[in-house]
């Protein structure tokens, strides 16, 4: 579903037609160096509903997009992304000729096309302040209602949702918990970003009938896609949006 659409249109959609959502994870980094404009575009055009995409603060305090703290593994350049100021991030190659994106490029390349997942990257090194500049970014680009933020780091989403309540957000879990409703409630959270492997259909259910949005990463493989099928999360995010994509629903 292309277009226009809030996150929770996308979501109240894809229900009423009993379809999972397509997210295309770091873009579609099976064809394009993750986490850059190439990659995101070629998800945009594989058909995916969302993209998810990895941010972290600067020196100077702007939004750059890419998935570890250190350059080494997917830049030519070394060291702490944090310790960057964005022009000099922005001299590296991402691969393929690609530059580490800017938040804002990023958002206009999605902008009434498809859905925005960002995860703040506040593990293990935290950004104070990043939260604040990341809602300031999505009100100065009206992009609030297509958006929704997630992170590892819980108390980073409440902190998130004290400030701007309106900011659909996630937490993300690796764990099958007892309470996972106690856990989403206690991040006032919106979403439940579940690893794949620790999500099951009692779980979905109790986080749906608590009016949780579920999502999963990442699905790759056969195993993984035969999982999601039984536990039917609302989104589904790959790294091989071009190979899953047709087999999702
Ligand atoms: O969407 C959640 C997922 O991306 C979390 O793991 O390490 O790939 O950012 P990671
Ligand atoms: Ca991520």
């Amino acid at each position: 579903m292309q277009g226009p659409y809030t996150m929770r249109q996308r979501l109240e959609a894809a229900r009423a037609e009993e379809r999972m959502l397509l997210g295309g994870h770091r873009g579609n980094p099976a064809d394009h160096p993750e986490n850059t404009l190439a990659s995101f575009r070629s998800a945009i055009e594989l058909g995916c509903d969302m993209v998810e995409c990895d941010v972290h603060l600067t020196t100077d305090g702007e939004l750059a997009v890419i998935h570890d703290h250190t350059l080494e593994r997917t830049t030519n350049g070394s060291g702490l992304v944090g310790a960057h100021t964005l022009a000099e991030l922005r001299e590296l190659d991402a691969g393929q000729g690609e530059r580490i994106p800017l938040l804002e490029e990023l958002i206009e390349l999605v902008r009434d096309r498809v859905g925005l997942v960002i995860e703040t990257k506040q593990n293990p090194i935290p950004y104070p302040g990043l939260e604040e500049k990341l809602v300031a970014t999505l009100r100065e680009q009206g992009m609030v209602e297509q958006v929704s933020v997630i992170s590892f780091h819980h108390l980073c989403i409440r902190h998130l949702k004290e400030v701007a309540p309106d900011v659909d957000a996630g937490i993300i879990d690796a764990s099958r918990p007892i309470d996972p409703v106690g856990m989403l409630r206690a991040a006032r959270a919106d979403l439940y970003s579940s690893y794949f492997g620790t999500l099951d259909p009692a779980m979905r259910a109790e986080l749906r009938a608590a009016g949780a949005a579920v999502g999963v990463w990442t699905v790759d493989d056969d195993l993984s896609l035969l999982w999601t099928r039984v536990c039917r999360p609302d989104s589904v995010f790959t790294n091989r949006p071009g190979e899953i994509g047709p087999k999702l629903n």
